[in-house]
C-alpha cells in the first residue's frame, strides 16, 4: 500500500477546526482508495510564538523537508504583531520549499448562489497562478527615522527572468489542460521597470504555446472583470501581490472566502509542496466550530492531486459538491451546519469508485 508522510500544521484561529475536519475527510478518502496517510502534527505559528519566541524551531524546516507535503491552516494571532506570521512562517516555508506556484482555483459550487446576481456555474470557473516567491513581498526594505518628520519607508519589489519564466510556463502548460486561455494580469502602464519587464517575459514565453489564447489586462479592469464578466478567464497569471488581493477577490464572487482552496508549488518535487485555504485565522469567529471547512477541505484535494491520487482527489470534491447542492452551509453562506457536520457530510457523499 502507497504511504505517504503529511505535516499538519493547523497554526491559529480557525486553522485549529478546519484543518481537523479537512484531515478527516483525507483520512476516509485513503481508506476507500487503498492508500496510507500517515501524519505528524505540529502546534506552530503564533500562539507557539507567544509561548516559545519564534513560530516555528529552527529546524522546524529540516524536520518540514523530511515530509512528502505539507497540510496548513493559517497563521495569525491579534495579541501577535501581524507583521509577523508571513515572514516567520508562510513566506519562510514558500521560499525555502522554492514553491513558487500559488495555484487559487475560482469556482462556484452548486446550490451556492453567487453574490454575482448574473452570474451561474458556467461563468465562474478560472484559476488564479500567484507568483509565490518574488515580487512585491520579499519583504526588501527599511523603516528609517520613522518618529521624525523625516521619517522614510520603502519595500522594493524584485522580479528576475528566471521566476517569470518558470511562472508563465506552469500557466501556459495548465491552460492546454483547461480551455487554452491565458490572461497576464499586470499594472505595467505605472510600474513602468519591474512590469514592463513582466509583461516582456510572458509574452516570449507566450510565442512558445501558439495553441494558447494569450492576452494582458491591468489589474484595475481585471478587479471589475472579476465581477462583471468572470466568464473571460481560464488562467490568469499574475504578481505575488496582485494574486493576493484577486484571489479573495475570487472567494468573495464563489460566495465566501471560505471556500477558496491553495496548493503552494514546487513542480519540480524537489521540496515538500504546502496547500491551505486562502483565507487568514478569522480570529473573529474562532473556537466556535462555525468556520467553513471547505478551502481546507479543497485544498487537502489539490493536495493528494500533487501526490498523484486524482481519483481520490475527485471523489473528495464531489463529495464537496454534494453538500453545497443539498445546502449544508455554514453561516458565512447563510446557513447553520457546523464546521464537523460539513466534513462528515462530504465523507458520507463521496461517489464509490468503480474497483
Ligand atoms: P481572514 O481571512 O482571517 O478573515 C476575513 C473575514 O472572512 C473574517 O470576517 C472571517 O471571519 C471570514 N472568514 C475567513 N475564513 C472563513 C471561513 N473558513 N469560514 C467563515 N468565514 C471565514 O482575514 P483577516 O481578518 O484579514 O486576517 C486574520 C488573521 O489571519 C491575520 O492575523 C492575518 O495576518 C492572518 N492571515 C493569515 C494567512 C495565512 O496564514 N496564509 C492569510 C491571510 C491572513
Ligand atoms: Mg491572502
Amino acid at each position: 500500500m502507497k504511504n505517504y508522510k503529511i505535516a499538519v500544521v493547523p497554526g491559529d484561529g480557525i486553522g485549529k477546526e478546519i484543518v481537523p475536519a479537512g484531515w478527516k475527510v483525507l483520512k476516509a478518502a485513503a481508506q476507500k482508495h487503498k492508500f496510507s496517510l500517515q501524519s505528524d502534527s505540529y502546534p506552530w505559528g503564533a500562539g507557539y510564538y507567544k509561548e516559545h519566541g519564534h513560530f516555528l524551531p529552527d529546524d522546524g524546516l529540516d524536520i518540514l523537508k523530511t515530509y512528502d507535503a505539507i497540510y496548513f491552516g493559517a497563521v495569525g494571532d491579534p495579541e501577535v504583531d501581524d507583521t509577523l506570521p508571513a515572514m516567520l512562517y508562510t513566506f519562510k516555508v514558500r521560499t525555502t520549499f522554492k514553491q513558487y506556484v500559488n495555484y487559487r482555483p475560482v469556482k462556484l459550487l452548486p446550490g451556492i448562489p453567487s453574490p454575482l446576481r448574473y452570474k451561474g456555474e458556467k461563468d465562474i470557473d478560472f484559476v488564479v497562478i500567484r507568483e509565490n516567491n518574488e515580487g512585491e513581498f520579499v519583504q526588501n526594505g527599511k523603516i528609517i527615522h520613522p518618529e521624525s518628520p523625516y521619517g522614510l519607508a520603502t519595500d522594493t519589489s524584485v522580479f528576475t527572468r528566471a521566476g517569470i519564466e518558470r511562472i508563465a510556463h506552469y500557466s501556459f502548460k495548465l491552460a492546454q489542460t483547461r480551455r487554452k486561455k491565458v490572461t497576464n494580469v499586470t499594472k505595467s502602464n505605472t510600474l513602468i521597470n519591474s512590469l514592463a519587464y513582466w509583461d516582456r517575459v510572458i509574452e516570449e514565453v507566450a510565442q512558445q504555446y501558439p495553441d494558447v489564447t494569450y492576452n494582458k489586462m491591468y489589474v484595475d479592469n481585471a478587479s471589475a472583470s472579476f465581477v462583471l464578466k468572470p466568464e473571460v478567464f481560464d488562467v490568469i497569471v499574475t504578481t505575488n501581490m496582485i494574486g493576493d488581493i484577486l484571489s479573495d477577490l475570487g472567494g468573495a464572487i464563489m460566495g465566501s472566502l471560505g471556500l477558496g482552496p491553495s496548493g503552494n508549488i514546487n513542480p519540480e518535487k524537489d521540496f515538500p509542496s504546502m496547500f491551505e485555504p486562502i483565507h487568514g485565522s478569522a480570529p473573529d469567529i474562532a473556537g466556535k466550530n462555525i468556520a467553513n471547512p471547505i478551502g481546507a477541505i479543497w485544498s487537502g484535494a489539490l493536495m493528494l492531486n500533487h501526490l498523484g491520487e486524482s481519483a481520490a482527489a475527485q471523489d473528495i470534491f464531489k463529495g464537496i459538491e454534494a453538500t453545497t447542492q443539498a445546502g449544508m452551509l455554514t453561516t458565512d453562506l447563510g446557513g447553520s451546519a457546523k464546521t464537523d457536520q460539513i466534513a462528515d457530510y462530504v465523507i458520507e457523499h463521496m461517489q464509490a469508485v468503480s474497483v
